[in-house]
């Protein structure tokens, strides 16, 4: 059941050139320049006429969330909120019948992101789901919907929802794009045919695992572990340190990183690794400035970085290299090796990595 993998976490990891693929399978037509989606294109009007979109989730799927927020802004112009249901639900929040909401949700089945739907509803909004399981309640309670197809995700931590949840979200993000006329023609094409190339490229990515086994050996000891990232990359930083904390049980924090001037930076001495995520395409200069920023401090450097890439190298104590692509797509490609690196530090560390402690799959209570 596990297909030959050692545990469900590393087989779900490496299902993930294959997830992605099934997630646009008959609906991105990148020949044609069609997305077809059924649950968008019956409710076209509800999202163009949206004042602005709210995302409701929990954990990682609010990670996906966070990043669609860059891709929904950057590219279709959409105001977009994204909030934890769990606060959301409880803020007494502003909510009309001109807002679209999002949920984000493997299972279909977390509580507070239920309740949330539940109240947006009441006060009118239209509500989309993007879920995995299907025909869970999520699915059953939101307006419409679109599916991750992803397959079923045994591994409590998260992977590959995550990245057929942010696969998704682009493509709604570039069908209401092309269908507001904040993308041109060209750019909507040439953004399909790099989003089709992105399962080779993850599996181009995962080919670093022997690599990456080297780096997690390094640090596996580490009491502490910053994760930092810009742009696009900043939701990638939270999840890398979500994945570290919840499977290993070493404390991690992500960043953007250029807020670590403003706290976090005191932290740093020899004995705090920071995973930089610093691909060429997004703040690529800033981030070596952040670097450098560290390197003076004596922080251990691990570079996530675009191939063939020279200056973080040269500043780095080590570096795991990606593909390149688009900007938007880069959150795809840089997740990868962040998984693979907890998934090694939990097994080094002997930790239960399907069923780390005090968690379950899905979160049925508040
Ligand atoms: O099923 P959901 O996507 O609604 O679950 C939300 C979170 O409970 C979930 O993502 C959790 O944070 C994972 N354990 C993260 O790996």
């Amino acid at each position: 059941e596990k297909g030959g993998y050692e545990h469900f976490m590393l087989k779900e990891i490496h299902e993930q050139p294959n997830a992605i693929l099934d997630t646009y399978r008959g609906r991105l037509l990148a020949k044609d320049g069609i997305i077809r989606m059924a649950g968008i294109d019956d409710n076209i009007e509800k999202f163009l006429n949206a004042n602005r979109i709210i995302v409701v989730a929990c954990g990682t799927s609010w990670h996906a969330g966070l990043v669609s927020e860059y891709i929904f802004e950057d590219l279709a112009r959409i105001p977009v909120e994204v909030e934890y249901a769990s606060e959301f639900r409880y803020r007494n929040p502003v909510i009309t019948e001109k807002d679209v909401v999002i949920a984000i949700s493997q299972s279909g089945e977390t509580a507070d992101t239920l309740a949330a739907i539940k109240l947006a509803k009441s006060k009118g909004a239209f509500v989309f789901g993007v879920c995995n399981v299907v025909g869970s309640s999520i699915a059953r309670e939101t307006n419409a919907g679109a599916y991750t197809h992803a397959g079923p995700e045994i591994g409590v931590a998260s992977t590959k929802a995550f990245t057929t949840q942010i696969t998704v979200l682009t493509l709604i993000a570039l069908k209401l794009a092309k269908a507001n006329g904040s993308m041109s023609n060209t750019e909507f094409h040439h953004h399909l045919q790099e989003l089709e190339l992105i399962p080779e490229k993850v599996k181009e990515a995962l080919k670093a695992d022997d690599h990456i086994k080297l780096v997690a050996q390094k640090y596996k000891d580490a009491k502490n572990c910053l994760y930092l990232g810009r742009g696009y990359n900043f939701p990638v930083a939270l999840e890398g340190a979500l994945k570290l904390k919840e499977i290993s049980y070493i404390h991690a924090e992500g960043y953007p990183a250029a807020e670590m001037k403003h706290g976090p930076i005191a932290l740093i001495d020899e004995q705090m690794p920071v995973f930089v995520i610093a691909t060429k395409k997004g703040h690529y200069e800033k981030v070596v400035s952040n670097i450098q920023e560290i390197k003076s401090r004596s922080g251990k450097i691990i570079g996530i970085v675009t191939e063939g890439d020279e200056d973080v190298k040269n500043l780095a104590d080590h570096v795991i290299e990606v593909p390149e692509t688009i900007e938007s797509l880069t959150p795809l490609l840089t997740t990868i090796p962040l998984q693979l690196l907890s998934y090694h530090i939990a097994v080094m560390l002997d930790k239960n990595v399907d069923q780390p402690r005090n968690l379950a799959k899905s979160v049925t209570v508040e």
